[in-house]
């Protein structure tokens, strides 16, 4: 019973599109309208507002780990993890969108970031290192995506590793148009217009 309140929780608190809240608070534009169309960081950057994509970001990524660290501190390590995917599910499928939400990478990274630091941390680094090679957010969040279930075994064991093999696949779901970009060169660069 407890796990699932917390799952609720997680999903509500997840759910929040912080991306289309602060686009329209600042009057930046319909951003299902601009560039990818998605909600996160990444395309609020191409309205040109870097305070809005920093603010996103932030929001996005504390939500999974608030929803985490709440979670932990009132009913355990148990709750913690299920809240933590709930809030991804949230970001992912939530209901004041019509369950068309984000692509999940800001959240998953707050979410890792909050159930285990040194995994948040090594997650972080992958994405950023990609990113400073590349160029190119969603592929980032990919490379990052497709390794953290692998730290995740080695430093959290297989319960903690499985649970984000299922996010990696559903961040692999979320980014098929990048991933048809990418493989044709046209995925647009960080900060670049789609
Ligand atoms: O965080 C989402 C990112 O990986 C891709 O965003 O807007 O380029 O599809 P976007």
């Amino acid at each position: 019973m407890t796990l699932i309140l917390w799952a609720v929780i997680g999903y509500l608190l997840g759910s929040v599109p912080f991306g289309i809240v602060i686009t329209r608070v600042l009057g930046l534009g319909d951003l299902r309208q601009i560039g990818s169309g998605n909600i996160g960081a990444t395309n609020v950057l191409r309205t040109g507002n870097k305070p809005a994509a920093l603010a996103t970001l932030l929001l996005d990524s504390g939500k999974g780990a608030i929803a985490v660290l709440l979670a932990r501190a009132l009913a355990g390590e148990d709750a913690a993890l299920i809240a933590g995917a709930a809030a991804f599910l949230g970001h992912l499928y939530p209901v004041w969108l019509g369950f068309k939400g984000g692509k999940g990478v800001a959240t998953f990274l707050g979410t890792l970031l909050a159930l285990d630091w040194r995994l948040g941390l090594a997650a972080c680094a992958i994405w950023l290192v990609t990113a400073l090679v590349t160029r190119i957010s969603s592929l980032s969040a990919l490379v990052a995506a497709v390794l953290s279930p692998l730290v995740a075994l080695w430093l959290d064991g297989p319960r903690m590793a499985l649970v984000l093999a299922f996010m990696a696949v559903l961040i692999f779901i979320r980014h098929h148009a990048n991933i048809a970009r990418i493989k044709d060169g046209t995925e647009p660069k960080i900060g670049k217009k789609a």
